[in-house]
């Protein structure tokens, strides 16, 4: 299997040397081969994702990308921000099937935003279709208003805008995902107001019913967000559009508790993917060894692989997040033998710092060090 690995800009680089310390660990003969994409492939090579770096995403099994962008690029043109070699990967890979998960470890549930019984034992998968959607829709632009309220005036607009095929094969995935877990999807939509997503319903509605065995439900992305914090635990499988899907799994997020435990996965019809973090570059901490890494070794070693319709390439699936964080909190402190409680990184100090801690844990490895690995 060839790994193509892109660590991008910022944090970017630190997690993913760490991720390729645990795929070393493991000697499972994988072939890695490095790119620059992002900001440092602009500042070198003129373009955030150079051909190169392309050709090698195309060709290898998998992606593992660390993050991009940093804020000295926000004045360039929109084509050449690191953030374009994302969306430019996405569509020239066809990842189409982005998964979320959102599991709430017990290590963390005093770092959710929401009350402990809430958020205990949440384990939810959000799949966003990934290359449609008004993301992608043409015709936008902007233009003189030719009519509406205020015709002859300055105006943007983008299209919102989905063909069968793709809502077919995102409803699939869903479906297939929820067979392996609870039995459940819920379809967002807001088909009372858009056409669209009127169109999403129906079809993912003629899908389920050659998914007997998984119970659906549809809801509209408004109710959506108010129960993922109000019952994040009722949901099982959530599938949904490509900007719904942006929103919610980054609200989804914020209930785990951590930014930097959240892995991302998006596969392509042939079960190729790309594996990332949930989260950016981090410009306020890079290069102060204190980014969390755990989001990139949950995906990076093989435990259970995912397909996307059964057959192609067997890609890498997560890794038990909770068993590398008890690894880390459960050992003793040195000195007073206690338990750790959390980790040592960034984001648990604003965790912590928000539950009233006033001094941030330090992490002990199991032999008493304090340290990132
Ligand atoms: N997929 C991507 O590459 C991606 C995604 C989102 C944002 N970005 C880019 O990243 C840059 C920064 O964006 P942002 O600040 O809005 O979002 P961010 O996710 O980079 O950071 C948000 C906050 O979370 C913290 N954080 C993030 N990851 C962490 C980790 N692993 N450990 C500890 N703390 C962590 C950061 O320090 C920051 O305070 C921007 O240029 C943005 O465009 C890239």
């Amino acid at each position: 299997m060839k790994i193509a690995i892109l660590p991008g800009d910022g944090i970017g680089t630190e997690i993913v040397a760490e991720a390729v310390k645990v795929l070393n660990v493991l000697d499972l003969k994988f072939e890695m081969e490095t790119a620059d994409v992002g900001g440092v492939a602009y500042d070198k090579h003129g373009h955030p994702l150079p051909e190169a770096t392309l050709k090698l995403a195309k060709e290898a099994d998998a992606v593992l990308f660390g993050a991009v962008g940093d804020w000295k690029y926000d004045k360039l043109e929109r084509q050449f921000r690191p953030e374009q070699a994302i969306l430019g990967l996405r569509k020239n890979l066809g990842l189409f099937a982005n998964f979320r998960p959102a599991i709430c470890y017990e290590q963390l549930t005093h770092a959710s935003s929401l009350k402990p019984e809430l958020v205990s034992g949440l384990d939810i998968l959000i799949i966003r279709e990934l290359t449609g959607d008004i993301y992608f829709g043409q015709p936008r632009g902007r233009r003189t208003a030719p009519d509406g309220n205020f015709p002859g005036a300055e105006e943007a607009f983008d299209t919102m805008r989905y063909t069968r095929p793709e809502i077919e094969r995102i409803a699939h995935v869903a479906f297939q995902a929820a067979r392996k877990r609870g039995k459940k999807v819920t379809s967002v939509d807001k088909a009372n107001v858009l056409e669209t997503f009127q169109f999403w319903k129906d079809v993912v509605t003629e899908v389920g019913q050659q998914y007997p065995n998984v119970k659906l439900d549809h809801m509209y992305v408004d109710n959506a967000a108010m129960q993922l914090v109000k019952q994040p635990k009722s949901f099982d499988v959530m599938v949904t559009g490509n900007m719904f899907g942006d929103i919610l799994s980054d609200a989804a997020a914020m209930l785990t508790g951590s930014i930097g435990m959240l892995p991302s996965a998006s596969l392509n019809a042939s079960n190729q993917g790309l594996y990332e973090p949930s989260h950016g570059s981090a410009p306020d901490i890079a290069g102060k060894g204190i980014a969390n890494p755990l989001a990139l070794p949950q995906p990076a070693p093989s435990r259970r692989p995912h397909r996307v319709r059964g057959e192609g390439r067997a890609v890498p699936g997560p890794a038990d997040g909770g068993h590398l964080l008890r690894r880390h909190t459960e050992s003793r402190h040195p000195r007073n033998g206690r338990r750790g409680r959390g980790c040592h990184y960034q984001e648990d100090h604003q965790g912590l710092a928000s539950s009233g801690s006033s001094r941030p844990p330090r992490l002990q490895t199991s032999r008493g060090n304090t340290g990132s690995n």
